[in-house]
């Protein structure tokens, strides 16, 4: 009886210890590897279309302090004091025993484009009259790093005066600092470098007027000497380096919503945005007031546009980034989400105009008018632009009436450009269906699409151009993001769920590179304290930057673009999305590699059996991209600018038959060599 006792206590025992154990060594299992295996058959004897060199591009537009505040990298808010508020982002400084004026004046300005000026009259100097300026959310100054401070300045006494400048920290210590004199009765520019003693976001500018009498001062800049290639009155360096980094295709600009304006008269003029920075008129940023009505004020009353980034240095951009030009220009509609006011049909000629001497000022020869104009900025070859939009994203029979007359215009004198016509703002429903159906007809070239759409929208439609007709217009998919709620917070985030969706669709795109010849992420830009609209592609403070994970995802479609698409089959079929797989493959006829996009958005690794049918004996090891985040909430900060990058690795190429383990929730970019 004692012994049987035993026994069971005995036998209790080790079936405890063997549970126990059996839980043990469920839990240090590795992470799942899905059971369900998959197959990836790249058919590299069987290469397609061509992948145009256009295929992954930029959206600029001068929202979230893109433009002012952003890549134009001045940093004096209201510098020729053209804001209707007219001392908005300007302080007066009176230091003890200082007395004096500050006024905005109109008589007798530097000319018709900048019609205000600072008149300041000093009555005693005290310790220091004069006044302050902002900047852009502070002064954004690197330690050591040279800033050219320049202003126009006009004497109106003969007493001398000079002016005092002063760089100053948060906490008000002094980090640099100049003399500037010699000013005359005559309006004229004048400059000095500052050198400041320390790195400062939020620094601040003092200009102290010494001496009594009045003086008028005018365009007022601190601008670093060192931007993207050196250029003067260029664009911020670590900002340009981003987009160089993507070998963007083409740029699109300058909108977007912009280009439209809430009404007509504050619409994008490109002709006022050229010429000597001080003939270039300022308008309100039509972002200045949009989004006053969402749960979260997003408005920004100091948003307008300066031009100091204009026409002529968008196309410097595109050059120096090795990009084609692809302006937008308004058709005589304003935004239909605003005012929807309407330029009618028989005046459309001075909008129609605009458009032909804006190919005249970008192609034209020197001895043309505009051409003229290129050349005594500084560009006297032609900037070679073969793509105009014609009006942004716009909709209805309106849109329509107004594209045919421009249409027939451009083609008449410039049958080789190509035209980008609207799709609307939704990526399908009534209003696309009408556009299309009407832009078919008119044999338009390329249509553009726009989906701001959540992540299950874009893994939905990874197949969407699969069967889209091959007879009429290709596609541009002109703005594209993932947008997953903000739950809690004022943004979307810009997080690896987007991104990882965003790839997927990408995949899809790639297979049709035939038809969607062109693809640009919007918006680009977005500074972190003034922003009106979220996600973006990258953001900045006044001096750090980085990439969102869909920064990296696009780059590297971007940077593994290839030549030709390669048909790619998942487990036998041609459908794209099995399995929770993506894929796209290209091959690349410049280095010989077959490039081999696959997106896994299953929680779960995934060890696929890749075959790369009809292919000679590959390369021994081939080079892996991987792109993934332990979460799909992981999201890049300033503090944190990559902790959603891609890690590259080698891998065993045995054969042409070969298998490779995808990580879960993962982007990987293989290029296999010596095909
Ligand atoms: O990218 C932001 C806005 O979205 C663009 O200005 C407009 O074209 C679209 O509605």
């Amino acid at each position: 009886m004692k012994t049987s006792r035993i026994a069971l206590a005995a036998f209790a025992i080790l079936t405890i210890i063997a549970f126990a154990m059996i839980v043990f060594l469920l839990t240090i299992q590795p992470p799942t590897v899905s059971a369900q295996s998959s197959t990836i058959t790249v058919q590299v004897d069987k290469p397609g279309a061509a992948i145009p060199s256009t295929q992954y591009g930029i959206f600029f537009e001068d929202i979230n302090f893109a433009a002012d505040g952003g890549i134009y990298p001045e940093q004096i808010k209201n510098r020729s004091f053209e804001f209707p508020v007219a001392m908005m982002g300007w302080q007066k400084i009176e230091r003890n025993g200082a007395k004096g004026s500050l006024a905005v004046l109109n008589q007798e300005p530097i000319n018709a484009d900048n019609q205000h000026y600072l008149r300041a009259s000093v009555e005693k100097s005290g310790d220091g009259f004069g006044l302050l300026n902002e900047g852009f959310r502070g002064i954004g100054v690197q330690k050591g790093a040279q800033y050219s401070f320049s202003i126009y300045a006009r004497k109106t006494e003969r007493a001398p005066i000079n002016l005092r400048l002063e760089l100053t920290d948060t906490k008000g210590q002094n980090i640099g600092q100049a003399r500037l004199g010699g000013f005359t009765n005559q309006w004229r520019k004048h400059s000095i470098t500052l050198r400041p003693s320390a790195s400062e976001t939020k620094a601040k500018l003092s200009i102290f007027i010494e001496g009594q009498g009045k003086i008028d001062l005018d365009m007022i800049s601190l601008f670093p000497r060192e931007t993207f290639k050196n250029r003067p009155n260029g664009l911020r360096a670590d900002l340009t380096k981003l987009l160089a980094d993507l070998k963007p295709g083409f740029v699109r600009f300058p909108g977007g919503c912009i280009v439209e304006g809430r009404d007509l008269k504050e619409r994008y003029q490109w002709k006022t945005t050229i010429g000597d920075l001080v003939d270039r008129r300022l308008i309100i940023n039509r972002w200045n007031v949009e989004f006053k009505s969402r749960n979260v004020e997003r408005s920004a009353e100091d948003y307008y546009q300066s031009f100091g980034l204009g026409f002529y240095e968008y196309f410097q951009l595109c050059e120096d980034i090795g990009a084609e030009p692809l302006p937008i220009l308004n058709c005589g509609m304003a935004c239909q989400f605003n005012t929807n006011e309407l330029a009618p049909l028989d005046k459309l000629d001075p909008y129609i105009q605009d458009a032909l001497d804006l190919i005249e000022f970008a192609n034209g020869s020197v001895a043309t008018t505009w051409g003229r104009k290129r050349a005594q900025m500084g560009h006297p070859a032609p900037f070679n632009m073969k793509m105009l939009g014609v009006g942004n994203e716009q909709w209805g029979p309106q849109y329509i009436e107004r594209y045919e007359p421009f249409a027939k215009a451009l083609k008449a004198k410039y049958p080789n450009i190509k035209l980008i016509s609207s799709a609307g703002p939704s990526p399908q429903g009534e209003r696309f269906d009408f556009l299309w159906g009407k832009l078919k007809d008119l044999k338009a070239d390329l249509v553009d699409e726009h989906y701001y759409m959540p992540p299950k929208w874009f893994l939905d439609n990874a197949g969407r151009y699969d069967n889209y007709p091959r007879t009429g217009p290709q596609v541009f998919a002109g703005e594209y993001a993932a947008h997953v709620p903000a739950k809690g917070r004022p943004d979307r985030p810009n997080n690896w769920e987007a991104a990882l969706a965003e790839a997927a669709f990408l995949t899809g795109l790639e297979r049709n590179a035939d038809l969607v010849t062109m693809a640009s992420y919007a918006p680009l830009f977005a500074h972190v304290e003034a922003w009106q609209w979220s996600p973006n592609l990258i953001w900045f403070d006044n001096l750090r930057s980085f990439g969102t994970p869909s920064y990296y995802t696009q780059k590297l479609f971007s940077t593994n673009r290839g030549t030709n698409i390669l048909p790619v089959l998942l487990n036998g079929s041609t459908k794209n999305a099995q399995n929770d797989l993506y894929a796209s493959a290209t091959f690349d006829k410049r280095t010989g590699e077959i490039v081999l996009k696959v997106v896994n958005v299953s929680t779960s690794a995934k060890e696929v059996s890749i075959n790369l049918a009809g292919a000679g004996k590959p390369g021994k090891a081939g080079k892996a991209f991987v792109l993934t985040a332990a979460e799909l909430t992981a999201e890049n900060s300033l503090n944190d600018p990559a902790k959603v990058a891609p890690v590259e690795r080698q891998f065993a190429v045995p054969s042409n038959q070969f298998t490779y383990a995808l990580a879960a929730n993962s982007l990987t970019v293989l290029r296999i060599p010596g095909v």
